[in-house]
């Protein structure tokens, strides 16, 4: 006979704990009736247990012990919302070896270890859902594993991180440099008292890695893929974008390609035409082409408690009918056996072919210009426009250019051999322009 309540063991009580409580609770009616049998939150480990969260909590429900809250037998599925790598594992092998389902936001383990996670509950034959790992409230993981299973997908690009997109949509609009900017957003809620993993691009790279492994079923390595994050954008090289008809927004960008997976995180300018440039604040926005469907654009908050618990308790209720019914998911964590993703290479970033906006800091002398354009052309590097707008100061001007398609591998060779000339008086910004997103190039 079917268990008639299911409930649900959640470690880790911060914003988007709490915001599953709020949504279990609030939607309670509706979740049921979706069921057929209620969700119930019935346990919930914390190491801090004395901080008023804003929802009532029975008591004795709130527990430090984390170990005990997996092997509760009242416990049917275990929320992981700690994040970071342990022991965050530990907690989720341990419920899955228990035959418990898992559903977790926590991107960083699953960049790791998802496959060792994902093994665990094929073998378990129960649910390990990650739809808030990515985007949020979005859902694009459950579009990536079902919606578009029958089609061989191409790319998956896009803006993956609302800390960096607030700070960039502000930047862009002349409210402040990225320093006063985090300050803002970390007031608002936006941004860590220690913004590193979202502005550096780690939480960016773990998101492209399981977006990488969902679309193209094969899985790459962090450390072999290209990270930029943005505390080198400023407002100069905003206004210059807008003036060139580009918007400047950090992008996580992966291509199945016959070499391998190109795989990128780093800011860049996007056109204005580009749906991406639309996306502004601390939404995300998530592209993917395959050759069927073409394109489809996922779009929504990718960040807060919320949004960020829908998700979640989605993967709860994909959970719950897995026990409910007594059977295994038909659907795999990653759309696919484990065992059945690639290990795939990932195309060095020196290979990948760009147009660049280049920004010089040069002296302001008949012949400057020449020298750089030189070296330039000296490797093969064609130069698509050149504006200088602005008068010099202390004998400086800077100069900005628009380079046509080349490789990464040959800009930094000129930029080697420019950075010794006398005339350059500050390390060049180069910033990556794409024009083939979305297109076969
Ligand atoms: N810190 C993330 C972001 C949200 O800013 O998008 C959680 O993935």
């Amino acid at each position: 006979m079917a268990k008639r309540e299911i409930g649900v063991g959640l470690i880790g009580f911060g914003t988007i704990g709490t915001g599953v409580v709020r949504v279990l609770r609030e939607h309670a009616q509706s979740i049921g009736e979706r069921l057929g049998a209620p969700l119930k939150i019935v346990r919930i480990a914390d190491l801090d247990i004395k901080t008023d969260r804003g929802v009532k909590i029975p008591k004795g429900m709130l527990t430090a012990d984390a170990r005990g809250l997996i092997n509760d037998p009242a416990v049917d599925i275990v929320v992981e919302l700690i994040g970071g790598l342990e022991p965050a594992r530990s907690f989720q092998l341990e419920a899955l070896r228990a035959g418990k389902p898992v559903v977790t936001a926590n991107k960083a383990v699953l960049s790791a270890h998802g496959i060792e996670l994902a093994t665990a509950a094929e073998e378990a034959g129960v649910v390990l859902g990650f739809e808030a790992s990515v985007g949020g409230g979005i859902p694009v993981i459950r579009a990536l594993k079902e919606s578009v299973a029958g089609d061989r997908n191409l790319e998956v690009y896009g803006i993956v991180n609302g800390t960096c997109n607030y700070i960039l949509t502000e930047m862009a609009a002349g409210r402040g440099e990225f320093a006063e900017v985090v300050g803002r957003a970390q007031k608002l809620g936006l941004a860590e008292a220690d913004p590193s993993y979202d502005v550096d691009g780690l939480d960016s790279l773990h998101k492209l890695v399981v977006l990488t492994a969902l679309a193209f079923g094969k899985v790459i390595d962090p450390k072999a893929v290209h990270v930029e994050g943005i505390r080198s954008v400023s407002g100069v090289d905003m206004a210059y974008a807008r003036d060139f008809g580009y918007t400047i927004k950090l992008l996580a960008v992966a291509r199945d390609t016959a070499n391998g997976v190109e795989a990128r995180v780093h800011p860049a300018m996007v056109p204005n035409s580009h749906l991406l440039a639309k996306v502004a604040g601390a939404f995300n926005g998530v592209c993917l082409r395959g050759r069927a469907l073409g394109t489809s654009v996922y779009y929504g908050q990718g960040a807060g408690m919320m949004p960020t618990a829908t998700a979640v308790v989605a993967d709860l209720i994909e959970a719950a009918r897995s026990v409910l019914a007594g059977q295994a998911p038909l659907v795999l964590p990653y759309g696919q056996p484990a065992a059945s993703l690639d290990k795939a290479r990932v195309v060095p970033m020196a290979d990948i072919e760009h147009e660049h906006y280049i920004r010089f800091q040069l002296s302001d002398k008949p012949g400057a210009l020449a020298k750089i354009t030189t070296i330039l052309a000296s490797v093969g590097i064609s130069i698509a426009t050149v504006a200088q707008h602005e008068k010099p100061s202390k004998g400086a001007v800077p100069v900005v250019m628009r380079t046509h398609r080349t490789q990464e591998k040959a800009l930094a060779k000129a930029l080697a051999r420019i950075a010794k000339l006398a005339e350059v008086r500050a390390r060049p910004v180069v910033i990556r322009v794409e024009e083939t997103l979305g297109q076969d190039h």
